[in-house]
Parts: structure tokens; sequence; C-alpha cells
């Protein structure tokens, strides 16, 4: 598959990397992409362009930006560019506050979550929520003592999700598929969960 990931921090190039590791053609997009130079020496066949680019190059599309600006990034990409594709939202609500006893502070409420919003706002794109609440070391087969961790899912497409399910497989995980979009309110504040353990005892390397 073609996949293209919106996002150049540490869960774009991750899951870049683990995307072309399991066979995929991959283009990381950001609005400068000359900052994936060091990223494409070290993952051969590795491409990188503008979020447009790597939107429009994608079947599949990931989303992997701070979650304050990622209607922006969307807007970037291209509605046309996201229409009927599955898009792998990695994005967690986190305002631009420091966390309260070590519990993040979100910029959403309990009734509406991010993936809601961008759904809404992106209608035709087809928004699966994935890789939110572990850490980005984690993502792409992990290996843990009690076996394979467990990836809350949810998304108003079911076809969507089988697709999104079938990387999981690939990935190491096993997914438990939560329902609609609406579901992501409460996925998201799993990452809230997943940090207050790493803020409490400084250990990042779990998941659920
Ligand atoms: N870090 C983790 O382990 C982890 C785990 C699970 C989920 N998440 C979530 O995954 C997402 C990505 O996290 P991250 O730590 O990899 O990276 P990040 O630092 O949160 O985001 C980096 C990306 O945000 C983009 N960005 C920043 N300002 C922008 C703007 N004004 N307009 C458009 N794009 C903008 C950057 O684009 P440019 O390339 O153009 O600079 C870059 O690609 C976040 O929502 C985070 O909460 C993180």
């Amino acid at each position: 598959m073609r996949v293209g990931v919106l996002g150049t921090g540490v869960v774009g190039e991750t899951l870049g990397s683990g995307f072309l590791k399991h066979g995929h053609a991959v283009m990381i997009g950001s609005r400068s992409p000359e900052k994936l130079a060091e990223w494409m020496k070290e993952n051969s066949g590795g491409e990188s362009g503008t979020f447009a680019e790597a939107a429009a190059f994608g079947e599949l599309l990931v989303l992997a930006v701070k979650g304050t600006v990622a209607s922006e990034a969307l807007l970037l990409a291209g509605a046309d560019n996201l229409a009927g594709k599955v898009v792998i939202d990695a994005t967690n609500p986190i305002a631009d506050k420091p966390p309260v006893n070590g519990v993040l502070r979100f910029f959403t409420d309990l009734n509406e979550s991010l993936m809601e919003k961008l759904q809404k706002q992106f209608p035709e794109a087809r928004f699966v929520k994935a890789f939110n609440s572990v850490g980005a070391p984690k993502m792409v087969n992990p290996e843990f003592a009690s076996g394979k961790p467990t990836m809350f899912i949810c998304g108003h497409d079911a076809d969507a999700k089988k697709k999104v399910t079938g990387i999981l497989d690939q990935f190491g995980w096993e997914t438990a598929d939560m329902g609609a979009v609406e579901a992501a309110r409460a996925i998201e504040p799993l990452c809230m969960l997943w940090c207050i353990r790493g803020f409490a005892q400084n250990q990042w390397g779990h998941a659920f």
C-alpha cells in the first residue's frame, strides 16, 4: 500500500519506518520536507514531501501532528487529498499547558473529542483513532513478556477499521474496536492515563 504520513515528530517517523519495514511505500509530509533528510538516509526507499504531496501520495494516511494544529495540518494536506481515504489518527488533544500532578490537560472536553471535530471538518475522510495511547518506541512490533498489547480503535467507517485492524496485525497488536467516532471521547484520554504512570515513575515502556 502507498502510505502518506502527515507529521515529522517521533510518531510520524516511527510509523513511517514501520510501514516501510512491512513492505509499504511511504512518503512523510511536512511544512519543511528538508527536515526529513536524516530519516530518508536511515530509511531506504522512504520519501518526503509537503503535507499536500504526502496526502496525495497515500492510499492510506496517518495523522501524526501536534493536536492543537491537527486541523491546520489537514487543511494544508487538502480536503480533496483526504476524500475517501482511511486516516489513522494518532493525535491527542493535549493543551499547551503543563500537566497537573502528572495529569495532562486537554483542550477538548468529555463530550467532544478531537477526532469528532476533525471528522466533522473533513466528512469525506475515514478517520480511525489508533496509536494515540502508547509511546512511539512501542508502536511497531513491541515485545512484552505478558504477550500482545491491545490497541483501542474507533471510527464511523467499518471498512476503514477493518483495514486498520489488518495493519495492527502486521504491527503486532491485538485490536479492540470500541465503536463509532464518539468513542474517541474515551480513547483520547487513555493517553492521559498512560502518561500518569510515566510522570510518576519515569517509566515510559508500558502499553495497555
Ligand atoms: N510522542 C509520542 O510518543 C506520542 C505517542 C502517542 C501519540 N502521540 C501524539 O501524536 C502526535 C504527534 O506527536 P509527536 O511527538 O510525534 O510530534 P509533535 O511534536 O506533537 O508534532 C510534530 C508535527 O506537528 C506539525 N506542526 C507543528 N505546528 C504546526 C502547524 N502550525 N501547522 C501544521 N503542522 C504543524 C509539525 O510539522 P512540520 O513537520 O511542518 O514542522 C510536525 O510534523 C501528537 O498529537 C501526540 O499527542 C505522541
